[in-house]
């Protein structure tokens, strides 16, 4: 069972610049709250209450004013500083104490997923004992993500942004790993653009005939808020909803209080912390339902 969770939210957003200049990228709006609760309510609604946010180095401050500690959530929120970005499996590197003997979850901090049954998927993958499962999307650009090929449900193949098609399965932001993964992590030497990349880390996995997947399936939505026209079209898709349906998208402290690791208290406080606006009256009718 996996009870810890990482949340890379670093990186340098360059596409994003000058929005990402003085403000990390997680933590600019998707509509109606910064990006990192969207990944932040994902390990939450997987039942994760031990979570690392590997941030920037000089920017604790900024994450600090939003999220602390977790307490108000009813969970522990550690963070870490990454000196520069080293790429994704750098997460286990940097996490190696974090993650002690644990088995372990991450969640990329501009991934974006929802859908139907979400939860349960989640509560499924959570379950993982030995191995790594990763969670495949159809995409209609698979050369910007990392693919795999799956035949009868083995997955054959794997590259990062392939320029040759092989598959259209995206490979998407949020993987679950056994204890071997820090190791592993160690183990692995810079690409040719200088990182450690994560598909070389999924692969020793799939060589050993050890990597399984998932998929969101087509009622889900996966997005990946990597560039500005990505940001702008996550926060129409999460308007959209909110407003048709009248509930929230990764609402921290609904979920947190639907888990009943918070109580009306906490919920006071929260809406004390945000002060008069339409996440607080929101967070108001939750507690007078
Ligand atoms: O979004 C899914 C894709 O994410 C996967 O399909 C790819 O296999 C995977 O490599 C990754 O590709 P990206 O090109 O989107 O990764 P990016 O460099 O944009 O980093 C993703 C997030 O992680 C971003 O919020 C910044 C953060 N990050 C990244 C690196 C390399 C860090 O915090 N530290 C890092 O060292």
């Amino acid at each position: 069972m996996i009870k810890k969770g990482i949340i890379l939210s670093g990186g340098m957003g360059t596409r994003m610049s000058p929005l990402t200049k003085a403000v990390n990228k997680q933590l600019l709006p998707i509509y109606d709250k910064p990006l990192i609760f969207y990944p932040l309510s994902i390990l939450m609604l997987a039942k994760i209450k031990d979570i690392l946010i590997i941030i920037n180095k000089g920017q604790l401050d900024q994450y600090k004013k939003i999220l602390p500690d977790g307490k108000r959530l009813g969970i522990k929120i550690t963070y870490i500083e990454q000196e520069s970005p080293k790429g994704l499996p750098d997460a286990f590197i940097l996490g190696d104490k974090f993650i002690g003997k644990d088995d372990v979850s991450l969640i990329l901090g501009d991934n974006f997923f929802y859908g139907q049954y979400l939860s349960t998927r989640l509560l499924e993958c959570v379950q993982l004992k030995k191995g790594a499962k990763v969670l495949l999307h159809r995409v209609a650009k698979p050369e910007r993500y990392g693919v795999a090929k799956v035949n009868k449900n083995k997955i054959t193949l794997i590259k990062e942004k392939p320029k040759k098609f092989i598959s259209d399965l995206a490979i998407t932001g949020l993987y679950f790993f056994d204890n071997r993964v820090v190791k592993f992590s160690k183990e692995l030497k810079p690409s040719k653009r200088n990182e450690l990349e994560i598909t070389d880390l999924l692969n020793k996995y799939r060589k050993k005939n050890q990597l399984s997947a998932d998929y969101i399936g087509r009622g889900g939505a996966w997005l990946d808020t990597g560039s500005i026209e990505d940001f702008y079209k996550t926060s129409n898709f999460v308007s959209a909803i909110e407003n048709q349906q009248g509930f929230k998208i990764a609402c921290i402290e609904e979920i947190a209080f639907l888990n009943k690791w918070i109580n009306k208290t906490h919920i006071l406080d929260a809406i004390k912390f945000y002060g008069n606006c339409e996440y607080s009256h929101y967070l108001k009718k939750l507690i007078t339902k």
